[in-house]
């Protein structure tokens, strides 16, 4: 039986950070489910479907064959066949995929793949609704949270690293409407599982927050 690590939580309280280090640190497979609502997003765009056109979402969903794959070590998400890892970081795409993830044709084919990957290996897999919904059976649940302030102080810093200008009150604005999006929607909202763990990060650095999901095993 594969062993699955899920690990949920709000917008930047640094769930791949976590995921990825524990993922090497124990030899298993990093899952990024957001990735995947992020290529299923860069699909509706190129195509031209509305975010606010739910009945197109549905249906052109379908169409989107999303996989993905590892290449030292590094998920590669294939969209139609493409490489679209260098496509999917951005405002646009990421507003997207926060659009177009509660739609339920979008969830239920995105979540059967994710299924299928944790059944064969072991898996560390991070996202929104993985303890909740897709893995409820996971031998390690994390609900992995941090203030809102910490969150965009470090979205802050990442983005000024890579040359954006921005600013931090608006940073933590948005990163407020959205953990209000994903916590209000009606389909898997994000919510802490009754079995999750409960860690803020806010004041740990990364070591300690890996080492505790490690613990926890
Ligand atoms: O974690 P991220 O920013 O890459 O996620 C992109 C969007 O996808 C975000 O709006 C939440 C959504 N998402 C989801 O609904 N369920 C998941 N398991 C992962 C992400």
């Amino acid at each position: 039986m594969s062993y699955n690590i899920a690990i949920d939580g709000p917008a930047g309280a640094g769930k791949s950070t976590i995921a990825k280090k524990i993922a090497k640190r124990l030899g298993y497979i990093y899952v990024d489910t957001g990735a995947m609502y992020r290529a299923m997003a860069l699909y509706l765009i190129r195509e031209g479907v509305a975010a606010s056109d739910a009945a197109q979402i549905s249906a052109r969903c379908r169409e989107a064959d999303i996989s993905i794959g590892y290449e030292n070590g590094e998920q590669i998400v294939y969209l139609n066949g493409e490489n679209v890892n260098g496509h999917i970081r951005t405002e646009e795409v990421g507003n997207m995929a926060s659009a177009s993830s509660p739609n339920p044709d979008v969830r239920k084919k995105l979540v059967e793949l994710q299924q299928k990957l944790a059944a064969s290996k072991d898996v560390v897999m991070d996202g929104r609704d993985i303890g909740t919904c897709v893995l409820p059976d996971a031998q390690v649940k994390v609900y992995l949270t941090a203030d809102s302030r910490v969150r965009a102080e470090r979205r802050y810093k990442e983005l000024r690293e890579k040359g954006v200008l921005c600013e931090l009150d608006t940073i933590e604005k948005d990163i407020i409407e959205r953990d209000r999006q994903d916590m209000t929607r009606e389909i898997s909202p994000l919510t802490q599982a009754a079995d999750a763990v409960l860690i803020d990060s806010s004041r740990m650095t990364v070591d300690e927050v890996a080492d505790a999901v490690i613990a926890l095993m």
